[in-house]
């Protein structure tokens, strides 16, 4: 089987090596992957959000299987094109896509189904936005509408901040078209719990649960990132309130989505926070979460492919996801500066030994060398019986690898170890 999927990110490469596992793949092309992926995939030099030339792409080399992997793409419609083109695939349809692609539908769709979230309100007029936050106490969660890079979210401290916030997205258009309406929610306390989940519009089966670590610092402080590391299982989230997501957030969505003729299939992610008054939703996101990904898919221990395939079959219900016990850690190394600015080019080493357990983010080959080129840079990850295990391979996998201009968290896990202890 040859498969394509687009993306070029740890994410991705974390995808990939795991479809590797099945037999039956021949070939698997990256659009545009990276110079890390390079090892696992043929990349292509076509942009994620060049929906036409992948259809096109996948079209010529008779592509089997597609698999769509970030926001922007599944947002503009790749899979709809690529579907129309005859190339099955996994990810929601455009119109499915749109539970990320809107925070004001997905605080609507939440509000009308009775799924738990924070309160809110949504403006599309700023002096509105503005006299409303006269009337909230601080602090106070703006959202920009659309897709921010996931910068989107600002939680202001104080009124001041909050109208700050109101006046960059919507009056000076910080993040451009996504900042023409804006989310004001009421800010909520507890644990955050990453959860995705395989679903063909009928069946959903949830992942081991994850925990994302948000800012560039140690002890959750500095400036918010695209994730620095992530454990899975999730300490904070036991089987007792599985169940209840299940029943309360779940389901209900997926059933929401059906009822609004907008069937979702693919992997849905559920960012949520364990507030006193029970799980609530934070975000959806209508794709594998990164570094989530890093750290559930080595814990899979179904064949990947076959997952994804009956999810665009709907025969979800007839097919074995299976987890194996233990854990994962993967620690982000990023580029000096990161998440402002970064220096580019940097040399990479990566011993030979540890270079299966790690995921290439942000690489590209120069002179036959791999030379950090983005913000985030590795994934190095490792699983075992135990998460201190998994946290201390994951960490002397990071000692191994020669990246001068590289920083990491030095904290990936602690919080979720310190939990555990206290259970
Ligand atoms: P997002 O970009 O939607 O992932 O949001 C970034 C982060 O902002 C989340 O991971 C939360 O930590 C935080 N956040 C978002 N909404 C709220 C809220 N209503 N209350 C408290 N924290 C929030
Ligand atoms: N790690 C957060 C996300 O993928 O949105």
């Amino acid at each position: 089987m040859k498969l394509l999927v687009v993306g070029g990110g740890g994410r991705e490469h974390a995808i990939i090596k795991k479809l590797r596992e099945n037999p039956d793949v021949t070939e698997i092309f990256a659009l545009p992957g990276n110079g890390g992926i390079a090892a696992d995939a043929t990349c292509v030099p076509i942009k994620a959000t060049d929906i036409d030339a992948i259809a096109d792409f996948a079209v010529r080399n008779r592509i089997d299987y597609a698999v769509v992997a970030p926001d922007d793409p599944l947002v503009l419609g790749c899979v709809n094109v690529l579907e129309a083109a005859g190339i099955p695939c996994f990810g929601p349809r455009a119109e499915a896509a749109v539970i990320e692609g809107s925070k004001v539908f997905a605080k609507d769709l939440m509000k009308k189904y009775g799924i738990p979230t924070a309160r809110y309100e949504s403006f599309s007029d700023a002096e509105e936005a503005l006299a409303y936050l006269e009337t909230v106490p601080a602090p106070i969660v703006v959202k920009a509408d659309g897709l921010a890079l996931g910068k989107g979210v600002i939680i202001a401290e104080t009124r001041d901040e909050a109208r700050a916030a109101v006046r960059s997205i919507m009056l000076d258009k910080k993040f451009g078209k996504s900042g023409s309406r804006v989310v004001i929610e009421e800010f909520l306390t507890g644990p955050e719990v990453s959860v995705l989940a395989f679903t063909d519009g009928k069946t959903l089966v949830p992942m081991v649960s994850s925990m994302d670590h948000k800012r560039a610092g140690d002890g959750d402080t500095g400036l918010n990132t695209g994730g620095m590391g992530t454990i899975a299982p999730n300490p904070y989230y036991t089987e007792e309130i599985a169940r209840v997501c299940m029943e309360t957030i779940f389901l209900p969505t997926i059933r929401a989505m059906n009822a609004e003729g907008r069937t979702f299939r693919g992997c849905l992610y559920f960012g949520l926070m364990l507030t006193p008054d029970g799980p609530k939703v934070i975000e959806y996101n209508c794709r594998f979460g990164d570094p989530e990904t890093q750290v559930v898919l080595p814990l899979l221990e179904s064949d990947l492919l076959t997952v994804m395939r009956a999810t665009t079959d709907g025969t979800l219900d007839r097919t074995e996801v299976k987890f194996r016990s233990g854990s994962a850690c993967c620690v982000v190394m990023a580029s000096e500066g990161y998440p402002v600015a970064y220096e580019k080019g940097c040399p990479l080493t990566i011993p030979a030994s540890v270079a299966p357990y790690v995921y290439v983010a942000g690489a590209a080959q120069k002179d036959g060398r791999l030379v950090a080129s983005g913000g985030r840079v590795l994934g190095v990850t490792a699983t075992a019986d135990t998460l201190s295990g998994a946290i201390r391979t994951a960490y002397e996998r990071v000692a191994s690898i020669d990246f001068a201009k590289g920083f990491y968290r030095k904290d990936i896990g602690a919080r979720a170890l310190k939990a555990k202890g206290a259970q």
